[in-house]
């Protein structure tokens, strides 16, 4: 097959997307028409100029722009249709699956509750399963440079929601902030039955990966790339299959690579790892989920059969319930 036909092939699959934040999704176009509605003063003239602001040096330069980007959301139907511009995304995609991550301390921190955000995202949510099937299930994900009292707090805001929420997780601001700092939190979730996954080993160290292992017990390593530099680690993560949830056009946007052809998702795969691939952040990294397969099918000496285990991955990573993967897995293999 030559690499268009692959991206044909892999554009029309079903597949499985497990890291995905949701403000990440947050296209220029609506943050200008949000920015509009509420007054809210951006430093960016039109849409041309905010996709110029998004050139990133590393990890903080990053958040320092999508924490301002979100400032725009504020009512119920800002994030109604924040969620709903992704869903559609997912339905042109072929995501038939989503396990979807929202911050809510970006929201909280500026005095918008549970209470606005939640209902947006599950009307749009409701909508998308009514409309075409759409599957989705929410990740809360706590902010590593805020305190642990601050994650046990919004834990607990969350509590007339949980029947909405799947897991847990841990983004932001990676380095100086291990994921020790919050095992009382992740515990506290486990104990009220959520499932959890961490950011791990993106710009941190390996010992990171070893602490979402270890003190945070995660289903799953977000990102997780820099793994490969402990070999202790990747014979650990071949033999507990924990899913990696890469996401290869954040990976270069943020400079964890400098350039496509240097990624190591194709090596993670072929030593045994349970490799996926994901957005992140879509809006600010250039792509959606089959653009990021489009990037490591450009860039890397990736075949048929190795994109086709990383789809079939994310169906196994996934937290769907056993039945449902097993139809999925069975409606992938006719393909
Ligand atoms: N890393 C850490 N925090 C984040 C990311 C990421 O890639 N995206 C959104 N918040
Ligand atoms: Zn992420």
């Amino acid at each position: 097959m030559t690499k268009n036909e692959l991206k044909h092939w892999v554009a029309a699959l079903p597949k499985v997307e497990l890291h995905l934040h949701i403000e990440g999704s947050l296209e220029p176009d609506l943050m200008m028409a949000l920015a509009g509605k509420h007054q809210v003063k951006l430093p960016y003239a039109n849409i041309e100029e905010v996709k110029k602001a998004y050139n990133f040096e590393d990890l903080q330069s990053f958040l320092d722009l999508y924490y301002f980007g979100a400032s725009v959301l504020k009512d119920e139907d800002d994030f109604y249709q924040l969620m709903w511009n992704y869903l559609l995304r997912c339905k042109q995609d072929n995501v038939v699956h989503a396990e979807i991550m929202f911050d809510p301390q970006t929201h909280t921190e500026r005095g918008i509750g549970f209470d606005i955000f939640m209902p947006g995202f599950k009307r749009a949510i409701q909508q998308a399963q009514q409309e075409w099937g759409q599957s989705c299930f929410l990740i809360m994900s706590f902010l590593r440079h805020l305190t642990e009292q601050s994650a046990i707090e919004t834990l607990d805001s969350a509590r007339p929601y949980l029947d909405d929420i799947t897991a847990v997780g841990l983004d932001s601001s990676e380095l100086g902030n291990p994921p020790e700092k919050f095992t009382q939190v992740f515990k506290m979730a486990q104990e009220l039955g959520l499932k959890r996954v961490a950011h791990a080993g993106e710009e941190g160290p390996a010992e990171y990966v070893w602490g979402a292992l270890k003190a945070l017990d995660v289903h799953r390593i977000d990102h997780g790339v820099r793994s490969i530099e402990d070999p202790k680690l990747i014979a650990f993560l071949i033999q507990s299959q924990h899913p990696l949830t890469v996401c290869p056009l954040s990976n270069t946007k943020l400079k964890v690579f400098e350039h496509m052809h240097q990624h190591n998702v194709l090596e993670l795969l072929e030593l045994g790892l349970m490799a996926t691939i994901n957005a992140d952040d879509p809006s600010y990294f250039g792509g959606y989920l089959n653009d990021n397969f489009f990037a490591i099918i450009d860039h890397l000496p990736i075949e048929k059969h190795q994109l086709y285990q990383l789809i079939k991955n994310s169906f196994n990573a996934s937290f769907m319930p056993t039945e449902h993967k097993l139809d999925w897995l069975e409606k992938l293999s006719a393909y």
